[in-house]
């Protein structure tokens, strides 16, 4: 199959291709659209086989359920079964935007959308081209992201065209996205709702509109024994073809851990990728240094750390070592990200001390 992609600069200008898109979800077939977090790969989710056709082309084991995209807050009452107060509030409060809320499923999503769950999750996109496409489907729109399966998320479409090409009709190319990273992920279908991913919306944003919010464990310790309430938080996403070791610790002690371990590295023949910030890219000896911009900057960050992900897929290194970043507000999210994708490999660097792997 051909895959064709649209350059939509500006929704208004660029109704034919939105219609030739919606058309295509319409029948039952896969689109890639761009979204404020990353790029989606969307589908009729009230179609079985439409659903179906998704974890086809992403390779994705079929327990992993897909996020119910839509336009107006109206449409929860089709998809859930029945729509908690909180769902309101946190809709009034940051819809359209990057927090996916999960609720319990009513008779309009079919359970090969929901991978069997009896709860759905939903989320209202901030882009206008995600909502322009949405509104003239017709459909509610299931979408995960639009990469393969264990690949980091598109942040651009030229990633969703790496992953996907021949596997789909039509990718409409936004640009870059404006986040970086995927939806922050509340369950409201307990007592207390828990965060099941961390992401831009924060535990701290959501208890100020609806109180006490919990933080799923599973996702923040490294026991994988621990088994995390997203099935898709489960699986090694994010991993990059070299093995990817985060190095945490004060500034100083961390570039001179990583300048050690690099140069140990490069005399047993091995070639070292680091990770770094604009501000200490310039003191390290790796063979690929990429910055993930300004180590002031988290949001900065969040948008560039998938990108960087996949260039070092294309680079031949053995090894990358990786600065740690703030954890708090987004940055936590951007260091759970990092974490996954490092399979949870910290060394702190200490004041010459030695070095203490943590467990
Ligand atoms: O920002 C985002 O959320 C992007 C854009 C495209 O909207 N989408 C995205 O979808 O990240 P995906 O499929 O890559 O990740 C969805 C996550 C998975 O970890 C999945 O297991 C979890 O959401 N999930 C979906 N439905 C769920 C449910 N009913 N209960 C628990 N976890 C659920
Ligand atoms: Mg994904």
């Amino acid at each position: 199959m051909e895959t064709k992609i649209y350059k939509i600069e500006d929704c208004a200008a660029c109704f034919r291709q939105i219609r030739e898109a919606a058309k295509i979800i319409k029948t039952g077939g896969l689109v890639a659209f761009p979204t404020e977090t990353v790029y989606g790969l969307g589908a009729n989710a009230c179609d079985p086989n439409a659903s179906k056709k998704i974890y086809e082309a992403k390779g994705r084991p079929s327990d992993n359920p897909l996020i119910v995209h839509i336009a107006e807050f109206e449409d929860m009452y089709q998809i859930a079964e029945d729509v908690p107060a909180k769902a309101k509030l946190l809709s009034n409060a940051f819809w359209p935007g990057p927090l996916t809320i999960i609720v319990k499923k009513g008779k309009a999503v079919p359970y090969e959308t929901t991978g069997g769950l009896d709860t759905v999750a939903v989320r209202m996109p901030a882009h206008k081209t995600a909502l322009a496409l949405i509104r003239e489907s017709g459909c509610l729109i299931a979408a995960p992201s639009a990469n393969k399966s264990g690949r980091p998320s598109p942040t651009l479409a030229a990633h969703v065209k790496e992953d996907l090409n021949g596997r789909i009709p039509l990718i409409l190319d936004g640009g870059e996205v404006g986040i970086g990273i995927e939806s922050t992920i509340v369950d409201l279908t307990e007592e207390t709702p828990m965060i099941l991913r961390p992401g831009y919306i924060t535990a701290d944003m959501l208890a100020e509109k609806i109180g006490t919010v919990w933080t799923d464990p599973a996702i923040l310790t490294k026991d994988t024994s621990a088994r995390p309430k997203a099935p898709g938080m489960k699986y090694r996403h994010y991993a990059p073809k070299a093995d990817l070791i985060v190095i945490e610790g004060k500034k100083k002690n961390v570039i001179e851990k990583i300048n050690a371990l690099t140069r140990e590295k490069q005399s047993q023949g091995r070639k070292v990728g680091v990770i770094g910030t604009d501000e200490t890219i310039g003191y390290y000896q790796g063979d690929r240094v990429l910055t993930v911009g300004s180590g002031k900057d988290v949001d900065h960050i969040a948008r560039n750390l998938y990108r960087i992900l996949r260039e070092f897929d294309e680079m031949e290194t053995d090894v990358i070592y990786s600065e740690s970043f703030r954890s708090f507000g987004i940055g936590q999210a951007v260091m759970n990200r990092l974490l996954k994708a490092a399979g949870h490999q910290v060394l702190m660097a200490k004041d010459n001390q030695g070095d203490t792997k943590i467990v």
